[in-house]
């Protein structure tokens, strides 16, 4: 590690590395919001399942887990950062927004490498009702079955978070109905996270339900 600009890299990452140790607090809007739609989702009987596409080091999953505890959580994400297909989708849409912002000027290579399965698993208050889905997401989703009641997409990038629409909007009817959380749409630095809900609704062919959950982040999608 010569170079200024590795030295800068390595800061950066060091950075990323210790403020993922910040565990989120209860208090915190998004966590209000999860555990009041848990139990609303009881009362009302949703019978589908839970996931997180996007779990990094499992800091909102270990909320689901915990307030979920009766659904198997499934927990979707390469532990290995970005998909490099992924980036170069997200680059061809050429937003200054994004290179711009967090993950701009090939930051995005080196992102979100900090984590394994093991150490989420380890974090897991019912680590028992969780199942590991490792590698790129929707190839990982392929062999499952299931209908779920919530789902978190984090991936951040424009495609995944289309796959995410695409694969889980319909999984929700069956099991009772459900909500989608697309956490990023009002981050003005991930632009693809809103086109990813925009190119859903035109393939669709019809406007989904959705609002803001009031954490200045994440839209709710419902198809209850
Ligand atoms: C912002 S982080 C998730 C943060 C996490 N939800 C939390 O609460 O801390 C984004 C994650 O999405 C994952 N990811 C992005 N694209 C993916 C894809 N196509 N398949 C699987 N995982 C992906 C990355 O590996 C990264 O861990």
């Amino acid at each position: 590690m010569n170079s200024i600009s590795e030295r800068a890299q390595k800061l950066i990452f060091d950075r990323e590395f210790a403020n993922s140790e910040l565990t989120m607090h209860e208090d915190h809007p998004r966590v209000k919001w999860l555990k009041e739609f848990s139990e609303y989702a009881a009362e009302q009987k949703l019978c589908g399942e839970v996931a997180e596409c996007g779990v990094f080091r499992g800091n909102f999953a270990y909320y689901i887990n915990k307030y979920f505890f009766k659904h198997t959580l499934y927990l979707f994400d390469t532990f290995e950062g970005f998909n490099a297909v992924d980036i170069k989708t997200e680059k061809s849409l050429d937003d200054p927004d994004f290179e711009s912002g967090r993950f701009g000027e090939d930051r995005s290579h080196k992102a979100f490498r900090g984590t394994n399965e093991k150490y989420v698993l380890s974090k897991m208050p019912y680590p028992q009702k969780c199942v590991i889905k490792k590698g790129y997401f929707p190839e990982t989703a392929k062999d499952i079955k299931e209908k779920f009641c919530f789902v978190n997409l984090d991936m951040d990038l424009y495609q995944p978070m289309l796959e995410g629409l695409r694969y889980f909007y319909p999984c929700m009817k069956g099991g009772g109905g459900g909500v989608i959380l697309m956490h990023d749409f009002f981050n003005n630095d991930l632009p693809g996270v809103k086109k990813a809900v925009v190119d859903f609704e035109q393939e669709a062919g019809f406007k989904l339900a959705k609002m803001p959950i009031g954490d200045g982040c994440s839209l709710a999608v419902i198809n209850l």
